[in-house]
């Protein structure tokens, strides 16, 4: 009994003594990975010093590197400008904080790199990116990156986020894009783009169904809005203003987008006709924002329904008739502009 007890005690101290030890192994930064940052480095530019934790052996501790505590790879890379491109009083402060340069292709080293956001930077070649295989989270948002969106994007098959906002990219938008289909945010906002709605990419966004967030505002995108959007059963924000998109907007926007939106920009566009009846069925329905098209006809009386209503400005169109009684009980209402 006694010699089965010590041996049960002797096990325990064994397995709690294996279990605590690989506990305190630090597990720490990959050597290949380390060079690839390295390397990463030396081709940026930065007069604010904010890669100066960068030297030494363990990678995992710099400035914006994040690693598996299990494997020690290198799962994240989040050097986004802290200072806010759009923050009027900080926009000297920052460009000085900017990382400026090419973007080194040593980063297809990083094989586990799920997270990348380089936002707020003076960036070029991003053409590599597409090798990126692990990556889910994808900042390039305010990079100044000029030229088209790399083809190669669209092997990117696990991307959930891709945030393009604020450069100076070009069309055509490449249809290998089509493939990203868990991704939940898309934002393409205030870029040069001026593809018609031909482009095979337009279609396939109906077959992005994770989508929450949408957002192709300043930009010149040309078309009508393709009927597959109506299949969009998460999206939640739906941003189009500031484009020259025409036409109609009965039957794109029905469908089961109906019951997830609640934000619809339509601003400053081009498009024509009745405002559907049906948008009484957009029951999350926060904003609605369709200033500066050409709408005609009346306000449909089904908005009164909206019950979550803040915002509804609709000024420089073509609307005409009374204003619909039930508009009186949208308790949310905050502003109102017609
Ligand atoms: C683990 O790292 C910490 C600090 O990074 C250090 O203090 C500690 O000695 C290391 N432990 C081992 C076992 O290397
Ligand atoms: C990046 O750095 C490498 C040396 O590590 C150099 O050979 C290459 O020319 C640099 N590229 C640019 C664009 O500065
Ligand atoms: C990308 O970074 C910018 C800041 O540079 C931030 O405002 C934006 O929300 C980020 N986009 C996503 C999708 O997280
Ligand atoms: C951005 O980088 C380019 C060179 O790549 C340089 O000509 C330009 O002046 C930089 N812009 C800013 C605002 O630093
Ligand atoms: C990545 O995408 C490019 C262009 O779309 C394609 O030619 C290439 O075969 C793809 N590579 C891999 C490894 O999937
Ligand atoms: C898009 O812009 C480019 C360059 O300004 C121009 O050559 C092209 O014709 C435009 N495409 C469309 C569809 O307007
Ligand atoms: C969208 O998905 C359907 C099947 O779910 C497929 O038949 C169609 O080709 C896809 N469209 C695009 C443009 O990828
Ligand atoms: C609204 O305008 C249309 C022409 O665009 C006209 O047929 C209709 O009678 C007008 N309705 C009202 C209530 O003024």
């Amino acid at each position: 009994m006694r010699a089965l007890v010590m041996l049960l005690a002797l096990f325990f101290i064994i397995t709690l003594d294996s279990s605590c030890g690989s506990l305190a192994s630090n597990v720490s930064c990959l050597e290949n990975e380390r060079e690839a940052l390295i390397k990463f480095k030396g081709n940026l530019t930065d007069e604010a010093n904010r890669l100066r934790s960068w030297a030494g052996k363990d990678c995992c501790t710099w400035e914006g590197i994040g690693c598996s505590r299990r494997t020690g790879h290198v799962m994240k890379l989040d050097l986004r400008n802290p200072i806010s491109y759009f923050s009027e009083i900080d926009y000297e402060n920052s460009l000085m904080k900017e990382l400026g340069g090419e973007i080194s292709p040593s980063l297809v080293d990083l094989k586990h790199l799920s997270y990348l956001d380089l936002s707020g930077n003076n960036l070029s070649g991003v053409d590599f990116l597409g090798s990126l295989k692990s990556l889910r989270y994808l900042n390039l948002s305010s990079s100044n990156l000029v030229g088209k969106v790399p083809r190669n994007l669209g092997n990117l098959s696990r991307l959930q986020y891709l945030d393009l906002n604020n450069n100076d990219l070009v069309g055509p938008i490449p249809n290998t894009l089509e493939r990203l289909t868990s991704l939940t945010v898309l934002d393409l906002s205030d870029n040069q783009f001026n593809d018609t709605i031909k482009v095979p990419f337009f279609p396939s966004l109906g077959n992005m169904t994770q989508l929450t967030v949408l957002d192709l505002s300043y930009n010149q995108f040309k078309g009508e809005i393709p009927n597959s959007m109506k299949n969009l059963c998460s999206l939640r924000i739906f941003d189009l203003s500031s484009n020259e998109f025409s036409g109609e907007i009965v039957s794109p926007l029905y469908g089961c987008i109906r019951t997830s939106l609640e934000e619809l920009n339509l601003m400053f566009n081009l498009f024509t006709g009745q405002l559907p009846n049906h948008l009484g069925e957009f029951k999350n329905l926060e904003r609605l924002l369709i200033d500066g098209n050409s709408f005609s006809g009346p306000l449909p009386s089904s908005l009164g329904r909206l019950s979550y209503l803040r915002e509804l400005t609709a000024r420089d169109n073509q609307l005409n008739g009374s204003i619909p009684v039930g508009l009186g009980q949208l308790f949310n209402l905050q502003t109102l502009d017609l």
